[in-house]
Protein backbone atom coordinates (compact mmCIF):
# COMPACT_ATOMS: atom_id res chain seq x y z
CA UNK A 1 0.00 0.00 0.00
CA UNK A 2 1.60 3.15 -1.14
CA UNK A 3 0.63 6.50 0.71
CA UNK A 4 -1.24 8.74 -1.12
CA UNK A 5 1.00 11.71 -2.90
CA UNK A 6 0.34 15.28 -1.64
CA UNK A 7 -1.67 17.16 -4.66
CA UNK A 8 -0.71 19.98 -6.23
CA UNK A 9 -2.62 23.09 -4.68
CA UNK A 10 -6.09 23.39 -6.78
CA UNK A 11 -4.36 27.02 -7.93
CA UNK A 12 -2.04 25.21 -9.84
CA UNK A 13 -4.06 22.68 -12.43
CA UNK A 14 -6.93 25.82 -12.17
CA UNK A 15 -4.22 28.36 -13.68
CA UNK A 16 -2.71 25.33 -16.35
CA UNK A 17 -6.62 24.97 -17.38
CA UNK A 18 -6.98 28.96 -17.29
CA UNK A 19 -4.26 29.38 -19.35
CA UNK A 20 -5.01 26.84 -22.09
CA UNK A 21 -2.28 27.02 -24.94
CA UNK A 22 1.43 26.39 -24.21
CA UNK A 23 4.45 26.58 -26.37
CA UNK A 24 6.92 23.65 -26.09
CA UNK A 25 10.51 23.00 -27.92
CA UNK A 26 12.79 20.15 -28.80
CA UNK A 27 16.39 21.88 -28.84
CA UNK A 28 19.50 19.99 -28.26
CA UNK A 29 22.30 18.03 -30.17
CA UNK A 30 19.84 16.58 -32.50
CA UNK A 31 19.00 20.31 -33.28
CA UNK A 32 22.52 19.82 -34.95
CA UNK A 33 21.90 16.70 -37.21
CA UNK A 34 18.55 18.55 -37.97
CA UNK A 35 16.83 15.14 -39.06
CA UNK A 36 14.79 13.94 -35.92
CA UNK A 37 15.77 13.93 -32.64
CA UNK A 38 15.47 10.06 -33.09
CA UNK A 39 18.39 10.60 -35.21
CA UNK A 40 20.63 7.90 -33.14
CA UNK A 41 18.31 5.31 -32.04
CA UNK A 42 17.20 5.62 -36.17
CA UNK A 43 20.94 5.43 -37.91
CA UNK A 44 22.12 3.77 -34.64
CA UNK A 45 24.95 6.37 -34.42
CA UNK A 46 27.68 5.28 -31.53
CA UNK A 47 29.24 7.90 -28.81
CA UNK A 48 31.86 8.90 -31.41
CA UNK A 49 29.53 9.33 -33.82
CA UNK A 50 27.01 11.78 -31.87
CA UNK A 51 30.42 13.87 -30.60
CA UNK A 52 30.24 15.92 -33.77
CA UNK A 53 27.18 17.20 -33.21
CA UNK A 54 28.42 17.63 -28.97
CA UNK A 55 31.40 19.44 -30.59
CA UNK A 56 29.56 22.26 -32.59
CA UNK A 57 26.37 23.01 -30.21
CA UNK A 58 26.66 26.44 -29.72
CA UNK A 59 22.90 28.82 -29.79
CA UNK A 60 23.63 31.80 -30.15
CA UNK A 61 23.39 34.79 -27.44
CA UNK A 62 19.90 35.56 -26.92
CA UNK A 63 18.38 32.63 -28.74
CA UNK A 64 16.11 32.17 -25.29
CA UNK A 65 14.70 35.77 -24.85
CA UNK A 66 14.32 35.64 -28.62
CA UNK A 67 12.11 32.66 -28.27
CA UNK A 68 10.13 33.59 -25.33
CA UNK A 69 9.10 36.99 -27.02
CA UNK A 70 7.57 34.97 -29.70
CA UNK A 71 6.26 32.43 -26.77
CA UNK A 72 4.25 35.11 -25.59
CA UNK A 73 3.61 37.22 -28.70
CA UNK A 74 1.75 34.13 -30.05
CA UNK A 75 -0.71 34.13 -26.82
CA UNK A 76 1.05 30.92 -25.29
CA UNK A 77 0.86 31.59 -21.28
CA UNK A 78 3.17 28.31 -20.61
CA UNK A 79 6.31 26.92 -21.60
CA UNK A 80 8.31 23.76 -22.06
CA UNK A 81 11.71 22.84 -22.98
CA UNK A 82 13.34 19.64 -23.41
CA UNK A 83 16.15 19.80 -20.59
CA UNK A 84 17.60 16.22 -21.62
CA UNK A 85 16.32 14.18 -24.36
CA UNK A 86 16.40 10.37 -24.94
CA UNK A 87 20.00 11.20 -26.41
CA UNK A 88 21.07 11.34 -23.01
CA UNK A 89 22.19 15.14 -23.53
CA UNK A 90 21.54 17.58 -20.92
CA UNK A 91 21.02 21.62 -21.81
CA UNK A 92 22.23 22.26 -18.04
CA UNK A 93 24.83 22.21 -15.35
CA UNK A 94 24.29 18.95 -13.79
CA UNK A 95 26.77 18.15 -11.23
CA UNK A 96 26.15 14.28 -11.98
CA UNK A 97 27.33 14.10 -15.63
CA UNK A 98 29.67 15.57 -18.62
CA UNK A 99 27.58 15.02 -21.27
CA UNK A 100 26.01 18.69 -20.95
CA UNK A 101 25.67 22.08 -22.71
CA UNK A 102 28.32 23.85 -20.48
CA UNK A 103 30.87 21.67 -21.93
CA UNK A 104 30.28 22.12 -25.46
CA UNK A 105 31.25 25.00 -27.47
CA UNK A 106 28.01 27.06 -26.07
CA UNK A 107 29.53 26.98 -22.74
CA UNK A 108 26.49 27.75 -20.97
CA UNK A 109 23.41 26.71 -18.79
CA UNK A 110 20.56 27.24 -21.54
CA UNK A 111 17.75 25.58 -19.26
CA UNK A 112 18.84 28.70 -17.13
CA UNK A 113 19.03 31.08 -19.81
CA UNK A 114 15.53 30.07 -21.13
CA UNK A 115 13.46 29.80 -17.68
CA UNK A 116 15.04 33.24 -16.71
CA UNK A 117 13.40 34.35 -20.41
CA UNK A 118 10.60 32.49 -20.11
CA UNK A 119 9.77 33.72 -16.16
CA UNK A 120 10.87 37.77 -17.67
CA UNK A 121 8.07 37.09 -20.24
CA UNK A 122 5.15 36.14 -17.67
CA UNK A 123 5.04 32.80 -18.75
CA UNK A 124 4.70 29.66 -16.20
CA UNK A 125 7.72 27.47 -16.44
CA UNK A 126 7.63 23.38 -17.99
CA UNK A 127 10.72 21.40 -17.95
CA UNK A 128 10.44 18.03 -19.98
CA UNK A 129 12.87 15.31 -19.07
CA UNK A 130 12.99 11.98 -20.57
CA UNK A 131 13.29 9.33 -18.55
CA UNK A 132 14.31 7.25 -21.10
CA UNK A 133 18.55 7.64 -21.59
CA UNK A 134 20.36 6.44 -24.43
CA UNK A 135 24.26 7.91 -23.57
CA UNK A 136 24.08 6.68 -19.43
CA UNK A 137 26.01 3.12 -18.89
CA UNK A 138 23.48 1.78 -16.72
CA UNK A 139 20.51 1.88 -19.29
CA UNK A 140 20.72 -1.27 -20.87
CA UNK A 141 21.51 -1.62 -24.85
CA UNK A 142 21.11 -4.72 -25.60
CA UNK A 143 17.16 -6.49 -26.27
CA UNK A 144 16.08 -2.89 -26.68
CA UNK A 145 14.51 -2.51 -29.67
CA UNK A 146 15.40 1.70 -29.63
CA UNK A 147 18.86 1.88 -27.83
CA UNK A 148 20.87 3.14 -30.37
CA UNK A 149 23.99 0.36 -29.36
CA UNK A 150 21.46 -2.73 -29.44
CA UNK A 151 23.01 -4.26 -32.61
CA UNK A 152 26.71 -3.16 -31.20
CA UNK A 153 29.10 -5.82 -30.70
CA UNK A 154 30.36 -4.24 -27.28
CA UNK A 155 26.79 -3.73 -25.83
CA UNK A 156 26.88 -7.20 -24.37
CA UNK A 157 30.14 -6.52 -22.03
CA UNK A 158 28.51 -3.10 -21.53
CA UNK A 159 25.50 -4.31 -20.05
CA UNK A 160 26.96 -6.78 -17.78
CA UNK A 161 28.41 -3.89 -15.70
CA UNK A 162 25.25 -1.85 -15.78
CA UNK A 163 23.42 -1.23 -12.95
CA UNK A 164 19.42 -0.31 -12.76
CA UNK A 165 19.78 1.09 -9.38
CA UNK A 166 22.30 3.52 -10.26
CA UNK A 167 20.38 4.66 -13.35
CA UNK A 168 17.49 5.24 -11.03
CA UNK A 169 19.65 7.52 -8.62
CA UNK A 170 21.13 9.50 -11.35
CA UNK A 171 17.63 10.17 -13.07
CA UNK A 172 16.50 11.34 -9.32
CA UNK A 173 19.55 13.21 -9.00
CA UNK A 174 19.07 15.46 -12.34
CA UNK A 175 15.20 15.31 -10.82
CA UNK A 176 16.26 17.20 -8.14
CA UNK A 177 18.84 19.56 -9.86
CA UNK A 178 16.00 20.61 -11.81
CA UNK A 179 13.22 21.45 -8.96
CA UNK A 180 16.21 22.79 -6.84
CA UNK A 181 18.91 25.27 -9.39
CA UNK A 182 15.80 27.40 -11.01
CA UNK A 183 13.58 28.55 -8.98
CA UNK A 184 9.54 28.10 -9.38
CA UNK A 185 9.03 25.56 -11.76
CA UNK A 186 5.03 25.15 -12.98
CA UNK A 187 5.08 21.77 -14.61
CA UNK A 188 7.04 18.62 -14.82
CA UNK A 189 6.67 16.91 -18.64
CA UNK A 190 8.33 13.47 -18.45
CA UNK A 191 9.01 11.49 -21.60
CA UNK A 192 8.27 7.92 -21.96
CA UNK A 193 7.16 4.88 -20.20
CA UNK A 194 7.27 1.22 -22.17
CA UNK A 195 7.58 -1.92 -22.07
CA UNK A 196 8.75 -2.88 -18.39
CA UNK A 197 9.80 0.32 -18.01
CA UNK A 198 7.14 1.94 -16.50
CA UNK A 199 6.09 3.46 -12.88
CA UNK A 200 8.12 2.50 -10.07
CA UNK A 201 10.95 1.09 -12.23
CA UNK A 202 11.42 4.50 -12.11
CA UNK A 203 10.94 4.89 -8.52
CA UNK A 204 8.31 7.19 -9.50
CA UNK A 205 6.44 7.64 -6.13
CA UNK A 206 9.50 8.23 -4.03
CA UNK A 207 10.70 10.74 -6.75
CA UNK A 208 7.41 12.26 -6.98
CA UNK A 209 7.18 12.93 -3.31
CA UNK A 210 10.43 14.88 -3.12
CA UNK A 211 10.34 16.86 -6.11
CA UNK A 212 6.22 18.14 -4.57
CA UNK A 213 8.19 19.03 -1.45
CA UNK A 214 10.54 21.10 -3.10
CA UNK A 215 8.04 22.38 -5.42
CA UNK A 216 4.73 22.58 -3.98
CA UNK A 217 2.94 23.89 -7.18
CA UNK A 218 4.52 21.62 -9.43
CA UNK A 219 2.00 19.29 -12.03
CA UNK A 220 3.19 16.22 -13.32
CA UNK A 221 2.02 14.57 -16.69
CA UNK A 222 0.49 11.33 -16.87
CA UNK A 223 4.08 9.66 -19.16
CA UNK A 224 5.06 8.11 -15.70
CA UNK A 225 3.30 5.26 -16.33
CA UNK A 226 0.75 4.33 -19.46
CA UNK A 227 -2.75 5.42 -19.01
CA UNK A 228 -1.84 5.68 -15.66
CA UNK A 229 -4.31 8.68 -14.56
CA UNK A 230 -7.33 6.58 -16.63
CA UNK A 231 -7.18 3.41 -13.97
CA UNK A 232 -9.03 3.26 -11.25
CA UNK A 233 -7.67 3.07 -8.73
CA UNK A 234 -5.13 5.29 -9.74
CA UNK A 235 -1.47 4.36 -9.25
CA UNK A 236 0.10 6.95 -6.68
CA UNK A 237 2.52 8.35 -9.48
CA UNK A 238 -0.54 8.75 -12.18
CA UNK A 239 0.80 12.67 -12.16
CA UNK A 240 -1.97 15.16 -12.63
CA UNK A 241 -2.74 15.74 -15.98
CA UNK A 242 -3.20 13.44 -19.17
CA UNK A 243 -1.55 13.99 -22.88
CA UNK A 244 -2.47 12.97 -25.97
CA UNK A 245 0.24 13.19 -28.40
CA UNK A 246 -0.96 14.74 -32.37
CA UNK A 247 -4.45 13.55 -31.88
CA UNK A 248 -7.46 15.59 -30.23
CA UNK A 249 -10.07 13.11 -28.61
CA UNK A 250 -13.26 12.95 -29.92
CA UNK A 251 -14.89 14.47 -26.59
CA UNK A 252 -12.81 15.48 -23.10
CA UNK A 253 -11.02 12.21 -21.34
CA UNK A 254 -12.49 10.86 -18.72
CA UNK A 255 -10.93 8.37 -16.64
CA UNK A 256 -12.40 4.92 -15.48
CA UNK A 257 -14.70 5.67 -13.59
CA UNK A 258 -16.43 8.46 -16.01
CA UNK A 259 -14.82 11.44 -14.03
CA UNK A 260 -13.28 14.37 -16.61
CA UNK A 261 -9.76 14.33 -16.41
CA UNK A 262 -7.54 17.17 -16.84
CA UNK A 263 -5.60 16.73 -20.29
CA UNK A 264 -3.75 18.70 -23.27
CA UNK A 265 -3.68 18.10 -26.56
CA UNK A 266 0.38 18.01 -28.02
CA UNK A 267 0.97 18.80 -31.76
CA UNK A 268 3.67 19.63 -33.41
CA UNK A 269 4.22 22.78 -35.92
CA UNK A 270 5.33 20.67 -39.00
CA UNK A 271 5.90 17.10 -38.87
CA UNK A 272 9.12 17.19 -36.82
CA UNK A 273 9.39 17.66 -32.88
CA UNK A 274 13.14 18.99 -33.76
CA UNK A 275 14.29 21.14 -36.17
CA UNK A 276 13.94 19.89 -39.67
CA UNK A 277 15.59 21.61 -42.45
CA UNK A 278 13.16 19.52 -45.06
CA UNK A 279 10.39 19.34 -43.29
CA UNK A 280 7.89 22.43 -44.25
CA UNK A 281 4.75 21.26 -43.57
CA UNK A 282 3.80 24.22 -41.48
CA UNK A 283 0.40 24.33 -40.07
CA UNK A 284 -1.52 27.49 -41.31
CA UNK A 285 -2.30 29.72 -38.14
CA UNK A 286 -6.39 28.75 -39.66
CA UNK A 287 -5.76 25.43 -38.55
CA UNK A 288 -3.90 26.36 -35.03
CA UNK A 289 -7.04 28.46 -34.22
CA UNK A 290 -9.26 25.78 -35.07
CA UNK A 291 -7.23 22.87 -32.74
CA UNK A 292 -6.98 25.66 -30.37
CA UNK A 293 -10.77 25.85 -29.89
CA UNK A 294 -11.38 21.94 -30.49
CA UNK A 295 -9.24 21.48 -27.58
CA UNK A 296 -11.16 24.30 -25.19
CA UNK A 297 -14.36 22.80 -26.28
CA UNK A 298 -13.70 19.91 -24.67
CA UNK A 299 -12.26 21.13 -21.54
CA UNK A 300 -8.58 20.43 -22.80
CA UNK A 301 -5.35 22.69 -23.23
CA UNK A 302 -3.26 22.67 -26.53
CA UNK A 303 0.77 22.64 -26.22
CA UNK A 304 2.20 23.44 -29.84
CA UNK A 305 5.62 22.31 -30.20
CA UNK A 306 7.74 24.63 -32.03
CA UNK A 307 11.71 24.16 -32.16
CA UNK A 308 14.44 26.28 -33.38
CA UNK A 309 17.80 25.27 -35.51
CA UNK A 310 21.09 24.57 -33.63
CA UNK A 311 21.42 28.44 -33.28
CA UNK A 312 18.45 28.79 -31.20
CA UNK A 313 16.75 30.70 -33.86
CA UNK A 314 12.97 30.10 -35.02
CA UNK A 315 12.29 29.20 -38.96
CA UNK A 316 10.75 32.37 -40.20
CA UNK A 317 7.35 30.61 -41.67
CA UNK A 318 6.65 29.22 -38.09
CA UNK A 319 7.29 32.98 -36.64
CA UNK A 320 4.97 34.24 -39.29
CA UNK A 321 1.84 31.55 -38.53
CA UNK A 322 2.70 32.46 -34.70
CA UNK A 323 1.88 36.35 -34.57
CA UNK A 324 -0.95 35.37 -37.03
CA UNK A 325 -2.02 33.20 -34.00
CA UNK A 326 -1.42 35.89 -31.28
CA UNK A 327 -3.09 38.36 -33.56
CA UNK A 328 -5.98 36.08 -33.96
CA UNK A 329 -5.55 35.60 -29.38
CA UNK A 330 -5.58 38.99 -28.67
CA UNK A 331 -8.72 39.72 -30.50
CA UNK A 332 -10.67 36.43 -29.42
CA UNK A 333 -8.84 35.71 -26.39
CA UNK A 334 -12.04 35.69 -24.35
CA UNK A 335 -13.64 32.95 -25.94
CA UNK A 336 -10.39 30.84 -24.98
CA UNK A 337 -8.43 31.95 -21.99
CA UNK A 338 -10.69 30.66 -18.47
CA UNK A 339 -13.33 29.93 -21.27
CA UNK A 340 -14.43 25.70 -21.00
CA UNK A 341 -17.19 23.49 -23.07
CA UNK A 342 -20.89 24.43 -23.39
CA UNK A 343 -23.60 21.81 -22.67
CA UNK A 344 -24.71 22.10 -25.75
CA UNK A 345 -24.04 19.84 -28.97
CA UNK A 346 -21.49 20.82 -31.50
CA UNK A 347 -23.35 23.02 -34.04
CA UNK A 348 -22.93 22.65 -37.88
CA UNK A 349 -20.94 25.55 -38.82
CA UNK A 350 -18.30 25.54 -35.82
CA UNK A 351 -17.88 24.83 -32.03
CA UNK A 352 -19.40 26.22 -28.96
CA UNK A 353 -16.88 27.71 -26.01
CA UNK A 354 -18.03 29.22 -23.04
CA UNK A 355 -17.66 30.89 -19.63
CA UNK A 356 -20.50 31.64 -16.66
CA UNK A 357 -22.75 33.95 -18.19
CA UNK A 358 -21.50 34.02 -21.99
CA UNK A 359 -21.43 31.43 -24.87
CA UNK A 360 -19.04 31.91 -27.95
CA UNK A 361 -19.88 30.46 -31.02
CA UNK A 362 -16.99 29.63 -33.28
CA UNK A 363 -17.73 30.06 -37.17
CA UNK A 364 -15.79 28.12 -39.39
CA UNK A 365 -17.92 27.46 -42.16
CA UNK A 366 -19.66 29.73 -44.25
CA UNK A 367 -23.24 28.97 -43.93
CA UNK A 368 -25.83 30.02 -46.42
CA UNK A 369 -28.79 32.59 -45.03
CA UNK A 370 -29.55 32.34 -40.86
CA UNK A 371 -27.27 30.86 -38.85
CA UNK A 372 -28.18 28.50 -36.46
CA UNK A 373 -28.61 28.13 -32.69
CA UNK A 374 -30.44 24.90 -32.04
CA UNK A 375 -32.36 25.27 -28.65
CA UNK A 376 -31.12 29.06 -27.35
CA UNK A 377 -34.68 30.07 -27.87
CA UNK A 378 -35.30 32.53 -25.00
CA UNK A 379 -31.91 32.03 -23.48
CA UNK A 380 -29.58 34.73 -25.62
CA UNK A 381 -29.91 38.59 -24.36
CA UNK A 382 -27.88 39.75 -26.95
CA UNK A 383 -24.97 39.16 -29.26
CA UNK A 384 -21.64 40.55 -30.46
CA UNK A 385 -18.73 39.93 -33.23
CA UNK A 386 -16.04 39.43 -29.95
CA UNK A 387 -12.90 40.78 -32.09
CA UNK A 388 -14.78 44.01 -32.92
CA UNK A 389 -17.43 44.38 -30.03
CA UNK A 390 -19.77 45.58 -32.77
CA UNK A 391 -23.52 44.02 -32.82
CA UNK A 392 -24.61 40.55 -34.80
CA UNK A 393 -28.13 40.15 -35.23
CA UNK A 394 -30.69 37.58 -33.62
CA UNK A 395 -33.32 36.64 -36.01
CA UNK A 396 -36.19 34.11 -36.16
CA UNK A 397 -37.40 31.90 -38.70
CA UNK A 398 -37.76 33.48 -41.82
CA UNK A 399 -41.63 32.67 -41.90
CA UNK A 400 -42.77 32.22 -38.19
CA UNK A 401 -45.44 30.57 -37.16
CA UNK A 402 -45.10 28.29 -40.38
CA UNK A 403 -41.69 27.36 -40.84
CA UNK A 404 -40.79 26.62 -37.59
CA UNK A 405 -40.13 22.68 -38.93
CA UNK A 406 -39.49 19.83 -36.08
CA UNK A 407 -37.08 22.51 -33.70
CA UNK A 408 -39.39 25.48 -32.59
CA UNK A 409 -36.36 26.04 -29.48
CA UNK A 410 -34.12 27.35 -32.29
CA UNK A 411 -32.96 30.93 -33.03
CA UNK A 412 -30.81 32.51 -35.43
CA UNK A 413 -28.20 35.03 -35.75
CA UNK A 414 -26.36 36.40 -38.74
CA UNK A 415 -23.68 39.44 -39.16
CA UNK A 416 -25.80 42.46 -41.24
CA UNK A 417 -29.46 42.39 -41.94
CA UNK A 418 -31.35 41.15 -43.87
CA UNK A 419 -30.79 37.94 -41.50
CA UNK A 420 -31.42 35.57 -44.04
CA UNK A 421 -28.78 37.14 -46.39
CA UNK A 422 -25.54 35.31 -46.42
CA UNK A 423 -22.40 37.33 -45.62
CA UNK A 424 -18.65 36.68 -45.69
CA UNK A 425 -17.43 35.70 -42.37
CA UNK A 426 -15.27 38.22 -41.16
CA UNK A 427 -12.37 35.67 -40.23
CA UNK A 428 -12.16 32.82 -42.41
CA UNK A 429 -10.17 31.29 -40.06
CA UNK A 430 -12.55 31.39 -37.06
CA UNK A 431 -15.51 34.68 -36.60
CA UNK A 432 -16.72 34.15 -32.92
CA UNK A 433 -19.91 35.82 -31.58
CA UNK A 434 -20.07 36.39 -28.21
CA UNK A 435 -23.90 35.88 -26.78
CA UNK A 436 -24.85 36.75 -23.39
CA UNK A 437 -26.89 34.87 -21.66
CA UNK A 438 -29.97 35.44 -19.62
CA UNK A 439 -29.54 34.53 -16.02
CA UNK A 440 -31.07 30.96 -15.45
CA UNK A 441 -28.82 30.16 -18.42
CA UNK A 442 -26.21 31.37 -17.08
CA UNK A 443 -26.90 29.60 -13.66
CA UNK A 444 -26.83 26.54 -15.25
CA UNK A 445 -23.52 26.95 -17.14
CA UNK A 446 -22.09 28.50 -13.20
CA UNK A 447 -23.33 24.95 -12.85
CA UNK A 448 -21.91 22.94 -14.91
CA UNK A 449 -18.29 24.52 -13.96
CA UNK A 450 -18.64 23.91 -10.39
CA UNK A 451 -19.43 20.03 -10.92
CA UNK A 452 -16.56 19.76 -13.18
CA UNK A 453 -14.01 21.88 -11.16
CA UNK A 454 -15.50 19.93 -7.86
CA UNK A 455 -15.46 16.03 -9.63
CA UNK A 456 -11.71 17.19 -9.95
CA UNK A 457 -10.98 18.46 -6.84
CA UNK A 458 -12.61 15.07 -5.67
CA UNK A 459 -10.60 13.00 -7.90
CA UNK A 460 -7.07 14.89 -6.97
CA UNK A 461 -7.71 14.39 -3.41
CA UNK A 462 -8.98 10.76 -3.70
CA UNK A 463 -6.88 8.09 -1.37
CA UNK A 464 -5.03 6.18 -3.82
C1 LIG B 1 7.13 11.53 -29.51
C2 LIG B 1 8.53 11.62 -30.02
C3 LIG B 1 9.43 12.19 -28.95
C4 LIG B 1 8.88 13.49 -28.47
C5 LIG B 1 7.50 13.27 -27.94
C6 LIG B 1 6.81 14.51 -27.46
O1 LIG B 1 7.00 10.50 -28.57
O2 LIG B 1 8.97 10.37 -30.41
O3 LIG B 1 10.69 12.34 -29.44
O4 LIG B 1 9.71 14.04 -27.51
O5 LIG B 1 6.71 12.73 -28.95
O6 LIG B 1 5.56 14.14 -26.93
Amino acid sequence: MTAALPSPPAESLARWRHDRLGLSLHFGLYSVAARGEWVRSAEQLTDADYQTYFDRFAPDPGWAVAWARLAKASGARYAVLTTKHHDGFCLFDSALTDFKSTNTPARRDLVREWVEAVRAEGLAVGLYYSLVDWHHPDCPATGDRQHPLRRHPDSPARDARADWSRYVAYLHGQLIELCTNYGRIDSLVVDFSYWHYVGEKWGATEIQQKLRRLQPHLLLNDRWGNEARKRIPRPSYAGDYEQTEQNIPREGLRDDAGQPMPWEGWFTLTNSWCYSATDTAWKSSATLVRALVNCVSKDGNLLLNVSPDARGRVPAEARRVLLELGEWLALNGDSIFGAGPAPYAKPEWGRFTARPGVLYAHVTEPVVGNISLPGLRGRVKNARLLAHNSAVHLADFWNPGVQTFDAPDDIFFNFATPTAGTYPLADERDTVVAFELNDDEATALERIRLDNALSRQIALRQPF
